[in-house]
């Protein structure tokens, strides 16, 4: 009773802010910002910009440009003093480029009827143009290499009408792997949650692009072929293993628990979507342990396309190959080691790929069924 009627105390303060928020605001009557938001600098290199000023400022007041490492980005100048201004006022500012990675310029008035909010240029600094034009060509490489893994298999039990020696549970698992890496990708570019990222992270960008929706509703897609395939074609005695079914059983457990909370307003969707991918990456983990374990069974990989993982393999080197690029270039190592997210899963599903090549190549290449 006693945390209930705290909450109830904090809601109405949260209520009062919110209103005296919207009223200060409405009496805002200027406010400045940058002719860009999103600028790529390079090192030892300058460019300018220009801060522009609209609407009345009666009286004196200082605006203070600054960056969060000066030793990243500085700039030519560091505060403005603006007197009696009416109408628009317009500043050149030169930004210099001192070293590789991402910095943030901004602009704070102490004069509450400012608006500063838009006032902000995320910058990137790299070390090579050259270096994010490869790096975006990998990019690309990649998207194509994994997009294209799924059709290899998918050829095999069409040709064969058959899917014995695949496994299901590794399909099943994929499955609702990529549902919920497309509910996270499509998630965020809903209105509502973008909202809720950018009041979260009020300078931050968008971190789904739009090839990642179509590379995650085109996985969803290409898996529920395959699935199809295991419903028609001979499957001998192969079924979803009840290991799988209940750790499927647990992952919708907490997505309903997850949905409950949203329910109860204790986590906003933004979170419920940001666990969703937490549970994504601990199937990326498992999913191939079922079909190597089954292989080492039949003693055999037959039926198990090969095509599938020398793309996959490709496309992990390449996505390891551009963190590496996009590390040097931004000078980022920690993203890469410090991540284990984003490297150790892309390092462990070429690691798969090569037990595979082990087991298809080595141990039981002579196995023909
Ligand atoms: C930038 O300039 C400094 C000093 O002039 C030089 O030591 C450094 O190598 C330069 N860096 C790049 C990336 O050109
Ligand atoms: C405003 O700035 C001008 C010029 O810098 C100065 O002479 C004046 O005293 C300032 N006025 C106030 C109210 O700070
Ligand atoms: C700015 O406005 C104030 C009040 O209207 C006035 O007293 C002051 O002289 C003005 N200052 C300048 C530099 O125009
Ligand atoms: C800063 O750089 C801009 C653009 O080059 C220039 O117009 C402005 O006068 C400079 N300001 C100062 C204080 O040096």
């Amino acid at each position: 009773m006693a945390v209930r009627t705290q909450k109830f105390t904090m809601r109405s303060i949260v209520r009062v802010a919110f209103v005296l928020i919207a009223y200060s605001a409405s009496r805002a009557c200027a406010r400045f910002s940058f002719n860009t938001k999103d600028l790529v600098l390079l090192v030892n290199d300058s460019t300018t910009l220009t801060l522009t000023l609209m609407g009345n400022v009666p009286g004196n007041t200082t605006l203070i440009l600054s960056t969060n490492h000066k030793d990243l980005l500085t700039t030519n100048i560091s505060k403005i003093e603006v007197t009696n201004s009416t109408g628009p006022n317009v500043w050149p500012v030169e930004l210099f480029g001192q070293d590789a990675g991402h910095d943030l310029l901004k602009v704070d008035a102490y004069l509450s009827s400012i608006k500063s909010s838009d006032a902000f240029v995320r910058v990137t600094l790299q070390h090579s143009n050259e270096l994010a034009l490869v790096s975006a060509v990998v990019g690309w490489i990649y998207f194509g290499a994994w997009s294209i893994s799924f059709y290899p298999q998918m050829y095999e039990n069409w040709k064969r009408k058959s899917v014995v020696g695949l496994n299901f549970d590794f399909i099943a698992l994929n499955l609702i792997g990529f549902m919920l890496y497309s509910m996270f990708n499509v998630g965020l570019w809903i209105p509502e949650v973008e909202k809720e990222y950018s009041a979260r992270y009020p300078r931050g960008l968008n971190p789904v692009q739009l090839n990642d929706i179509l590379f995650s509703i085109h996985a969803v897609f290409a898996t529920l072929i395959t699935v199809t395939q295991c419903y028609f074609y001979e499957k001998g005695d192969q079924q979803v293993s009840r290991t799988a079914k209940s750790i499927m059983s647990f992952y919708g457990l907490l997505i309903t628990m997850l949905l409950v909370l949203v329910y109860l307003q204790n986590i906003v969707w933004l979170d419920f979507l940001y666990y969703c991918s937490y549970i994504k990456l601990t199937i990326t983990l498992i999913k191939y342990i079922p079909q190597a374990v089954m292989n080492y069974k039949r003693k055999s990989t037959f039926g198990w396309s090969i095509g599938n993982i020398f793309l996959d393999f490709i496309g992990g080197l390449l996505s390891i190959l551009q963190m590496i690029i996009n590390a040097y270039n931004y000078n980022d190592w920690a993203s890469v080691f410090g991540d284990p997210t984003k490297f150790g899963l892309g390092l462990l599903s070429v690691i798969f790929d090569i037990l595979f090549f082990v087991q298809h190549y080595v141990f039981y290449r002579f196995k023909k069924t």
